[in-house]
């Protein structure tokens, strides 16, 4: 054999080598996500009353729920909006647990053509459930298609183009919509005007975090005290996915360092190692923070730049941090861009800018 044949059997060989041994890591790394999402999955509420706090949204939903029921018809079209990790997609699926009905989840950036849209509507029976998460992302062409879909339960599509193009209509069953959204303001008014009943979940305080963190302790057979769970849900940025997250890794920390029962005491150091702060404040929160006041002298600054200076996209930006910076008081929205507060500067430890030192921290003549 040649040299250079030689040489690149040797190279292809290497290549498979690098490509299997890629591969591997890449379905550990998988294996161990998919273990998180079947516990998060085994730990989300499937009854109405299993499901913690949002007190006021339960009530209207029960409502809602008992009201269909009664009449005997399927749920008017339900619009979920909130942070993420808060409880939309557990509510659809509980929904569909109460009334009964057959759920079809996707996404709207799964649905990536009006063909793909008609396939799962014509689909669906009478009374069952289509639950589209991130529907703000839903592109404007299958948009359209969902008005009359929601509407009048039929749609009216295109075949062909042209002199031969043909319009085929559909009629659809009386199904629910039910749509969830980190970002009710990107949503369309005409889209959001079609959903009959619209809920917005907030952050969960912290003594609701606490029963979350309770009952996925009973189900995961972890003992923890009163205190520790209390001081475990003080961190969750109030946010239950956060919560159960946490959860799993003080166990994990309690199990490797061979501690039996877990108090606070293991809960702040497995917390350290989170790097979360006893705030509850995150490695990002406070590099946003920091950002913002060491780079940009507190602000204000547009989203992009600070989006940008960070390498972090502007969707982790406004979705997943900034909702509870500025619902806490590290934060403030002008129309100029985002501002740290004085929390902020206290809580990142630094001194107020000169221009934006109080009186009350001038001497008094
Ligand atoms: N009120 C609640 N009571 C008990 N557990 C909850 C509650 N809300 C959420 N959870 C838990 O938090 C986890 C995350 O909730 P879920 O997936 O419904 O959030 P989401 O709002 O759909 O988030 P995303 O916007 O990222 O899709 C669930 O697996 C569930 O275990
Ligand atoms: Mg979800």
């Amino acid at each position: 054999m040649s040299e250079f044949k030689k040489n690149k059997k040797e190279a292809g060989r290497e290549k498979m080598e690098f490509e299997r041994v890629g591969r591997q890591d890449l379905v550990a790394a998988q294996s161990a996500e998919d273990a998180d999402g079947i516990i998060e999955i085994s730990l989300r509420p499937s009854k109405i009353n299993e499901f913690i706090g949002q007190e006021n949204l339960k009530e209207n939903l029960s409502i809602a729920l008992q009201a269909a029921k009664k009449r005997k018809e399927p749920l008017e079209h339900v619009l979920l909006s909130g942070p993420p990790g808060l409880g939309k997609t557990t509510l659809a699926h509980i929904m569909a647990h109460e009334m009964g009905a057959k759920i079809t989840a996707t996404s709207g950036p799964a649905i990536e053509r009006a063909g793909d849209l008609v396939g799962i509507l014509t689909n669906l029976q009478e009374g069952d459930i289509l639950f589209i998460d991130e529907i703000h992302r839903l592109s404007k062409v299958v948009e359209e298609f969902v008005y009359p879909a929601m509407e009048d339960y039929k749609i009216d599509f295109t075949v062909d183009k042209g002199p031969y193009a043909k319009t085929i209509k559909f009629p659809l069953k009386h199904f629910t919509l039910i749509g969830a959204t980190t970002r009710q303001g990107l949503l369309s008014s005409p889209l959001r005007d079609r959903f009959g009943v619209s809920f917005h979940l907030d952050f969960y305080e912290p003594e609701d975090l606490m029963k979350i963190i309770e009952r996925s302790a009973k189900l995961l057979s972890i003992s923890l005290s009163e205190e520790a769970a209390l001081v475990l849900a003080r961190s969750s940025r109030g946010t239950p996915r956060i919560a159960n997250k946490l959860l799993r890794r003080v166990r994990d920390y309690a199990q490797v360092k061979s501690h039996a029962t877990i108090d606070t005491v293991v809960i702040h150091k497995a917390l350290e190692g989170q790097g979360i702060d006893k705030t509850g404040l995150d490695t990002l929160d406070r590099k946003v923070l920091s950002a913002i006041i060491e780079i940009y002298d507190g602000g204000p600054v547009g989203v992009d730049s600070l989006a940008a200076t960070l390498n972090e996209e502007v969707d982790t930006v406004v979705d997943v941090v900034e909702p509870f910076l500025l619902k806490n008081g590290y934060l403030k929205r002008t129309s100029r861009g985002r501002e740290a507060t004085e929390k902020a500067y206290a809580h990142i430890k630094n001194t107020l800018p000169a221009r934006s030192k109080p009186d009350l921290f001038s001497p008094k003549k």
